[in-house]
């Protein structure tokens, strides 16, 4: 729904005008997986796809929402803010009301209507748009302003302990710090941040596989404590402070699933770096290239892959015009994203289209993304 209509739709629902629109973009991470929580490098981008939340101020601490996508209205008090199990989408933004108020923020209510085009579930980081987007609602409703990196990490906050997803700080802190034409090289261990700008002339194909991601969440959790325990056994805080040649003289004190675990870690943090260095020189194809190795080693190491995600992978690399494709976010399903020359993205997806479903069974959504300014709010 776009945002004038958006607005009419506050209008009829709330019989007032609307005061502000405040919104935050999805991601796609360009390269950078699974280092996070390893306290290492990511270099994300905010796409351009958003959560939107139009809203008014009230004069009481009632907090009023109605989402457009699920049609469905669910109200809370900033006075006793718990998690609603019939609403889960609004527990992203009870979780981040709360965590807003924990830190001190003075809070007012505010009648809100919700809806994103950001797909649900597909590993784009809607919920991290929800949270972020929340950020922004209140800010407009109670006068305040935010540090933008605080605002990342009370909305990972959220998610961490009152959503009950146990994430890394990268898809809120894009959605909070993104710009557009550029990606984001973030430091996780100490917030640091530097834009990349992106070459003109490219396109990023973001292909979603549809297929479900039933083994995220465990999954997740099970790699982030076989880092761990990499760390403990190399008698270091975080895989971020074993560098390559460190590990590679090492990684026989690892147990091998370990050793595998850890050894995507470590090479994945150096061809972050290198990634930058390559898009600050212009040389796609040195770019395409790590782009590729990540893949390969998420498929082969870290093992989050799938087949759906391979195979969009191994199309998109066979066609012209084609720097790279790897997947993007958590994997286990999700998305995978191309970096393809402006003038071959639309024969890319005419191609994904058509190969994808034959050797999978499955319809891809696909969809051209540009680097996007991170969340902002609007008076109305
Ligand atoms: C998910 C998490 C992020 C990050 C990625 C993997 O998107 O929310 O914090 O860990 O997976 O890179």
């Amino acid at each position: 729904m776009n945002q004038s209509d958006l607005i009419a739709r506050f209008h009829s629902r709330y019989a007032c005008a609307a005061a502000f629109v405040a919104r935050a973009p999805g991601r796609v991470n360009l390269i950078g997986e699974h280092t996070d929580y390893n306290e290492g490098f990511v270099l994300p981008m905010a796409i351009d796809r958003d959560v939107t939340i139009v809203g008014a101020p009230r004069q009481d601490r009632i907090v009023r929402l109605y989402s457009a996508d699920f049609d469905q209205e669910s109200t809370f008090s900033l006075d006793a803010i718990t998690p609603e199990p019939a609403a889960p989408w609004s527990n992203y933004m009870r979780g981040v009301a709360a965590m807003l108020q924990n830190d001190g923020l003075a809070l007012r209510g505010f009648d809100g209507v919700v809806s994103g085009d950001v797909p649900i579930a597909s590993g784009l980081s809607s919920s991290a748009a929800t949270e972020m987007a929340t950020v922004m609602a209140f800010c407009a409703a109670s006068g305040q302003s935010i540090d933008r990196v605080r605002a990342a990490q009370l909305s990972q906050r959220a998610e961490n302990q009152f959503v009950g997803v146990n994430c890394g700080i990268m898809d809120q802190f894009i959605s909070s710090l993104g710009r557009a034409g550029h990606a984001l090289l973030i430091d996780c261990r100490s917030l640091g941040y530097e834009l990349a700008p992106l070459p003109a002339g490219v396109t990023v194909l973001v292909v979603d596989t549809t297929a479900p991601r039933t083994l995220a969440g465990s999954a997740y959790n099970q790699r982030r404590r076989e880092c761990e325990e990499g760390a403990r056994l190399l008698g270091a805080r975080s895989l971020r402070d074993v560098s390559v040649q460190e590990f590679e003289r090492r990684r026989d004190v690892l147990p091998d699933v370990v050793a595998r675990r850890c050894a995507h870690v470590i090479h994945e943090n150096q061809r972050v770096l290198d990634a930058v260095a390559a898009l600050r020189r212009n040389d796609l194809s040195a770019f395409g290239a790590l782009m590729n190795q990540s893949h390969d080693s998420l498929r082969d190491l870290y093992e989050v892959s799938s087949a759906e995600l391979d195979a969009v992978v191994d199309i998109a690399r066979g066609e012209a015009g084609v720097h790279g494709a790897r997947m993007t976010g958590a994997g286990f399903g999700g998305c995978a994203i191309a970096l393809v020359d402006d003038d071959a993205a639309a024969a890319l997806a005419d191609r994904i289209a058509v190969e994808y479903p034959r050797r999978t069974g499955r319809a891809p959504n696909i969809y051209p993304c540009a680097a996007s300014d991170g969340a902002n709010w609007t008076a109305v």
